[in-house]
């Protein structure tokens, strides 16, 4: 017993030996934790019913990250009863796995928005981001009325989806051969949409910002928090069947 306090001892007092130990100990803990990563096939589960982001989702999603709304809205739902009362189902890693980059957050100043998908109607969504105190007095919400009067200038539609393809968004040929195509049919149910939905399967169809003459932001945006949650039925018996595979039950 005392050899070892002993032989201790000497590592404790040589700081070369005792760097040598510790660098040791903290390497093989790094193996442990980084090295399965690169034989397991995958980190995120697959989820039924995700589906990479329509152009016109794609088009909310930047002017989003562009006027900052990260800032004081989450997107992760966490795994806690508080939680899930108030926002419903956590969020899976595989619902943000064609965000680039992932919109998690780190601030609530507002609500999360992970699930706000359907929860409001479009002119909700519209009368709130011209003026959130007029639904919501005591909001500190900036106003976003100018989107709605911006005709939403998406400089190459395609170009956006081929670069998130190059990050791993499986967008087909077709996808990025229609995309201007799509973009333009998803907000414009007069036109022919072709096999727009097929291809993205839950897709919303119609004018967003109440005013079918014009693509403006607002019809993207307003798009883009429609869909947010929606594409996954997490209380569906497909989706509880993955989760239970997740947690090995
Ligand atoms: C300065 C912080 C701030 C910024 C920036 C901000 N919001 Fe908000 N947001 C809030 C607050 C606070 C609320 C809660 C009060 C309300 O509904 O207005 C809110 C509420 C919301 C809601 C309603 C959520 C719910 O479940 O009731 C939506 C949707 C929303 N914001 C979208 C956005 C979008 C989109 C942007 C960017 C264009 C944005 N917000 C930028 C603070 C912010």
């Amino acid at each position: 017993m005392t050899s070892i306090v002993e032989r201790h001892k000497k590592l404790e007092k040589n700081v070369t030996l005792l760097g040598i130990g510790a660098f040791i100990t903290v390497a093989i803990g790094g193996i442990v934790e980084i090295a399965p990563l690169f034989w397991i096939d995958n980190t995120i589960e697959k989820v039924q019913g995700m589906r990479p982001y329509t152009p016109l989702e794609q088009a909310g999603r930047d002017i989003y990250v562009r006027e900052g709304c990260y800032v004081c809205h989450s997107q992760m739902i966490r795994p806690f009863r508080d939680e899930t009362e108030r926002y419903g189902h956590y969020s899976l890693a595989a619902e943000s796995m064609y965000d680039h980059p992932f919109q998690w957050g780190s601030e609530r100043t507002g609500p999360d928005l992970a699930r706000v998908g359907q929860r409001y109607s479009d002119e909700w969504h519209v009368q709130h981001l011209k003026n959130p105190q007029s639904v919501v007095p005591e909001s500190v919400m900036p106003k976003y009325g100018f989107l709605a009067e911006t005709d939403l200038k998406v400089p190459d539609v395609a170009a956006n989806l081929k670069a998130l393809r190059d990050v791993g968004v499986p967008y087909t040929d077709k996808d990025v051969e229609m995309a201007v195509a799509d973009l333009k049919a998803q907000a414009d149910p007069e036109a022919d949409a072709g096999d727009f939905e097929t291809r993205y399967p839950k897709a919303q169809i119609r004018d967003f910002d109440g005013n079918p003459s014009r693509l403006t932001e607002m019809d993207a945006l307003v798009a883009y928090l429609q869909m947010l949650g929606t594409l996954v039925d997490v209380n569906g018996p497909a989706a509880q069947e993955e989760l239970a595979s997740e947690h090995g039950r």
